[in-house]
């Protein structure tokens, strides 16, 4: 029963074409959005917050790596983060995280593997 209701993120095939995807979710009941992209071809997701100012990554430009592609890049102060880990390399805010939201791979979709997100559609709580 574990697997019931699997909470489809987007298709490997989708990432591959695009630099990065959002999508809007509920983690712990809150309305957020997720950032989800391949570095390296591997799949990393996490909550679209700068723990800055709260800020999405993309708000102020529609990118959320910086020039090198090595980094994320919150577009309002421009601290970067290291995709793997969504750790802050910045020093104001050096060693916090992004919040990572996991996922899991089955035959080229991405599914996200955490008990408190719900997708929008499975609005019932
Ligand atoms: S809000 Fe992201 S760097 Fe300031």
């Amino acid at each position: 029963m574990a697997n019931e209701k699997l909470k489809k993120a987007c298709t490997r095939q989708e990432l591959e074409n695009i630099s990065y995807l959002t999508i809007a979710i509920r983690y712990k009941k809150q309305p957020v959005s997720a950032i989800i992209f391949l570095f390296e071809n591997i799949a990393y997701a996490y909550i679209n917050v700068c723990m800055h100012m709260q800020r999405l990554l993309n708000c102020e430009r529609d990118a959320i790596f910086d020039e090198t592609g090595k980094y994320l890049r919150c577009s309002m102060h421009g601290f970067v983060f290291d995709p793997k880990t969504g750790e802050c390399q910045s020093p104001v805010c050096f060693g916090q995280r992004l919040q990572t939201l996991r996922l899991q791979e089955l035959e080229g979709v991405f599914y996200f593997a955490e008990k408190h997100l719900t997708l929008n559609e499975d609005d019932h709580d």
